[in-house]
C-alpha cells in the first residue's frame, strides 16, 4: 500500500525524522484557514497524490497569504497528475533550501536484501541522475537483522560523500528512517529531497512510504490509511468477499482457477480477441482449488456488476477439485444469484478439462442454463467469449 505525502509526513513525525507543519486540506478555504494557522510567511500548498513528479506537474506551489494559498489550491486541486485526480492539498511551511540531498531505504529482492540509496544531488528526477550518472546515487546493501545503526549510517553518508558538516545530523536523520521502515513493516521508505536548511537543519521534506499489507495484521492503524475513496469499487467489493480480483478495462470477463491458468488466459483471451474488433479481458479472477458453488457465485456476480463486461469466460483446469464439482457449482450459482435477483444475463462460455471434465460437462449440458456455452479448448472458448463480447457491445 502506497501512502499520500502527508501520511508518511505523519509517520516520520511520529518516529521522530524532523518534518515541517503541514495541514491537509480538501477545499480552498481549508487550505486558507490552514496557512494562517502555519502561521508562516511562505507556505507551500502540495497536490497529495500517489504519483512523483507532482512539482513539473504543476502540483507544487508557494504562496504568501492565506488568500494566495486558497488561489493557488483551487488551481492545484483543479489539476490531474498522471490519470489521478487532486482531491486533496497539503499546506506545508516554506522551507529556506541551501541543499536538496536523495535518500531512500527499500526491499531489493533480486538481491534479497535492504538497500540503501542517497545522493548530495536530491530533488531533480532521482531516476535521471541514476541512469546518466550512477556513481552519484550511492548504493549500499542493509542486512535485515543489523539494520541501519551509527555504523551503517556512516558507511551510506560516506558512501554518498556527503559534507563533514551535515554528516552527524543525517547519521541520525537516516537511522530514524530505518525505524520508520522497520516497525512499520514498509518496503520502501524515499525522502526526496532531504534538505539543508538556509539554517542548517536537515528535514525531510517529501516522504514516499510503501506499507506491506502482508504485514497489516501486526499494525492495527494501518488500514485506517488505506485509501477508500481511490480504490475501484468492484475491487473493494471483491475484497470484502476475499476474491483475488483484478479490474481491467476490457469486455470478456474472466474466471478461473489458479493464478498462472487465469494469467494465461488473460493472454489468450487479448490474442483472440484481435479478431473481433479488439474484445479484451475485463478482468483478473482467480477462484482458486476449491471451486464452491457460492465462490462461483461471488464472482460471477462481481464480474456481472461491471457494465463493460459483454461475456464471461470460465476455464477451469479440474485438479483436486474435479470438473463435476466445478459444473455444480456453476449450476448451483446460477441459482443462487437468481435468488439474489442478480439473474445471468450475459452470455457464458465454459471450458472444462482435466480431472473429470466428461462428468463435468455432461452435468453442464444437463441443466442447460441460459446463455451458457461449452467449448473444449482453451483457445476455441477463448476465441468464442471474444466473439460474443463484440457482438454484445
Ligand atoms: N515546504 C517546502 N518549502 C520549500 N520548497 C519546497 C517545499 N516542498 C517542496 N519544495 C520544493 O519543491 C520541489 C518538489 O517538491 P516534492 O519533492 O515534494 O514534490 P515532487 O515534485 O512530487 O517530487 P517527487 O517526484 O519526489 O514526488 C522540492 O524539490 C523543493 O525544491
Ligand atoms: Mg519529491
Amino acid at each position: 500500500m502506497d501512502l499520500y505525502e502527508y501520511q508518511a509526513r505523519d509517520l516520520f513525525a511520529a518516529h521522530g525524522v524532523p518534518v515541517l507543519d503541514a495541514i491537509v486540506a480538501d477545499t480552498p478555504e481549508q487550505a486558507a484557514a490552514a496557512a494562517s494557522k502555519l502561521n508562516s510567511p511562505v507556505v507551500v500548498v502540495k497536490a497529495q497524490v500517489k504519483a512523483g513528479g507532482r512539482g513539473k506537474a504543476g502540483g507544487v506551489k508557494l504562496a504568501k497569504s492565506p488568500e494566495e494559498a486558497a488561489e493557488r489550491a483551487k488551481d492545484i486541486l483543479a489539476l490531474t497528475i498522471k490519470d489521478l485526480p487532486v482531491r486533496r492539498v497539503m499546506v506545508t511551511q516554506g522551507a529556506s533550501i541551501a541543499e536538496e540531498y536523495y535518500f531512500s531505504v527499500l526491499l531489493d529482492r533480486a538481491n534479497r536484501t535492504y538497500l540503501a540509496m542517497a545522493s548530495r544531488e536530491g530533488g531533480m528526477e532521482i531516476e535521471e541522475l541514476a541512469h546518466q550518472r550512477p556513481e552519484a546515487l550511492a548504493r549500499i546493501p542493509v542486512d535485515a537483522i543489523t539494520g541501519i545503526d551509527a555504523a551503517k549510517a556512516q558507511e551510506i553518508v560516506d558512501a554518498a560523500g556527503f559534507a563533514e558538516e551535515v554528516k552527524p545530523q543525517i547519521i541520525e536523520v537516516i537511522q530514524k528512517l530505518w525505524t520508520v521502515f522497520q516497525e512499520e513493516d514498509a518496503t520502501l521508505v524515499e525522502v526526496n529531497p532531504l534538505i539543508k536548511s538556509g539554517d542548517g537543519k536537515i528535514i525531510a521534506l517529501d516522504g514516499k512510504v510503501t506499507l506491506d499489507e502482508n504485514a497489516g495484521f501486526r499494525h492495527s492503524l494501518h488500514e485506517s490509511l488505506a485509501d477508500q475513496d481511490a480504490a475501484d469499487p468492484l475491487e473493494a467489493k471483491a475484497k470484502a468477499k476475499n476474491l483475488n480480483y483484478v479490474k481491467l478495462d476490457g469486455n470478456v470477463g474472466i474466471i478461473g482457477n489458479g493464478a498462472g491458468l487465469v494469467m494465461s488466459t488473460l493472454d489468450v483471451v487479448a490474442y483472440a480477441g484481435e479478431k473481433f474488433g479488439g474484445s479484451k479481458p475485463a478482468n483478473f479472477l482467480d477462484i482458486g482449488g476449491g471451486a464452491s458453488a457460492e465462490v462461483m457465485a461471488n464472482g460471477l456476480e462481481i464480474i456481472l456488476s461491471d457494465p463493460q463486461v459483454k461475456s464471461v469466460f470460465v476455464n477451469v483446469f479440474g485438479g483436486i477439485t474435479a470438473c463435476d464439482a466445478v459444473a455444480n457449482g456453476i449450476v448451483q450459482a446460477f441459482q443462487l444469484l437468481e435468488s439474489r435477483g442478480e439473474a445471468v444475463t450475459r452470455p457464458l462460455v465454459v471450458r472444462l478439462d482435466g480431472n473429470n471434465a466428461e462428468l463435468g460437462r455432461q452435468i453442464l449440458t444437463e441443466a442447460k442454463l441460459a446463455g451458457l456455452e461449452q467449448v473444449d479448448t482453451m483457445d476455441g472458448a477463448a476465441s468464442r467469449a471474444a466473439e460474443l463480447a463484440a457482438k454484445g457491445a
